[in-house]
């Protein structure tokens, strides 16, 4: 069966990661009996350089008509000084948008050959991080109205959400959880926001539908505490687009580098969009020092998600596991190990001989 994938590069470290990735999937292709053709689409500050907008129409045409997405990174310094409305991250918004893509899915889990990486004290990382954060990703405050008054000195966003966003959100972290450690845990911040407040009431509502998942709530103050004093609590998480934003970096490095950690995004349909969860580096950008694991997981998802190829997703992540146990390093996770770092061809080259 031949897929047809949509390749938005972006910028900085984006080109790199991606090809990296397709690289990756051609060899799962060729063992498994699948082919992959790639477009590639104009999108983020590289889109901006080229047509003057981040997010041109033929991109968002280009992707509905294809079977998944694959996401590098976008922005950098250069787009930097742009008004709002044209800056590479409203492209991103724009396309997540576009596609319908209300769930992002961040796993955040901590390797045991990397435990040393992890910022959080041994006793803490002994008990172990896999947890996976269901973010809401098309509403709330990111896309509430906005604005400044007309003396310029006053400005606001707005978070706004309806039980139905909620509830679509929520029916996917339950689904998914039932998959896993059965256990969901869902951030707010109902002692103070009335949308908060909905989101509970809504989420518990839910919860009804899978008694055999247990439901709690978590302030999202308490949340970040949480995550780094014992995120070996936590199984499923969802949250609101903002919380998730932030608790989902906050999540990436207790597992020692955002290096390697993939998203999904997923709508009704099974066309998504798969991106690392980190940027596009343009301080490394051109130098072969970027860490192509987060983007070679992402199409892992890709191809789970997407589409249902569990076995050969399930391929692309033995080979990422084998290769860091194995000691091979990229820079950003050298930490205190004596290995010699691999530059991204080397690193890719590595998952390609396990795979
Ligand atoms: C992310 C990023 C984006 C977000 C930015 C680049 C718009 O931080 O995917 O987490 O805030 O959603
Ligand atoms: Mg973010």
């Amino acid at each position: 069966m031949n897929y047809r994938i949509a390749l938005l590069r972006g910028d900085g470290i984006g080109p790199e990661i991606v090809d990296s990735a397709c690289q990756v999937l051609d060899k799962v292709g060729q063992k498994y009996g699948h082919t992959f053709s790639y477009t590639p689409y104009l999108m983020g500050g590289c889109a901006i350089d080229a047509t003057g907008e981040p997010l041109p129409q033929e991109t968002v045409d280009g992707c509905l008509a294809s079977d998944s997405v694959l996401l590098g990174a976008v922005g950098g310094p250069k787009w930097d000084t742009l008004p709002g409305h044209l800056r590479p991250e409203k492209g991103l918004l724009g396309i997540r948008a576009a596609l319908g893509l209300y769930t992002n899915i961040r796993p955040a889990r901590l390797y045991p050959s990397l435990a040393a990486e992890s910022p959080l004290r041994a006793d803490i990382s002994a008990k172990g991080v896999d947890l996976v954060m269901f973010r809401e990703l098309i509403g709330g405050i990111y896309f509430g109205e906005r604005g400044r008054t007309d003396d310029g000195k006053t400005a606001y966003d707005t978070e706004k959400y309806s039980a139905f966003e909620i509830e679509r959100i929520a029916h996917a972290a339950f689904r998914s959880a039932r998959l896993r450690r059965k256990k969901v845990t869902s951030i707010d911040k109902a002692n103070v926001l009335e949308s908060s407040r909905l989101w509970r009431e809504t989420v518990h509502k839910v919860a009804q539908d899978y008694p055999d998942v247990v439901c709690e709530d978590m302030l999202v103050d308490n949340a970040a505490m949480q995550l780094v004093k014992n995120p070996a609590q936590f199984d499923v998480i969802v949250t609101s687009n903002i919380f998730g934003d932030i608790l989902s970096d906050e999540a990436s490095q207790v597992t020692g580098s955002i290096g390697l950690l993939p998203s999904a995004s997923i709508g009704d349909s099974t066309r998504g969009l798969f991106e690392p969860i980190h940027g596009s580096a343009p301080d490394i950008a051109g130098t072969g020092k970027a860490n192509p694991i987060a983007t070679i997981l992402s199409a892992a998802m890709m191809l789970r998600y997407s589409f249902s190829l569990e076995e050969e997703a399930r391929c692309i992540e033995q080979a990422v596991d084998g290769v860091l146990e194995a000691g091979y390093r990229t820079g950003d996770i050298l930490g205190a190990s004596k290995a010699i770092p691999l530059n991204c061809t080397e690193m890719t080259e590595k998952i390609l001989e396990r795979i």
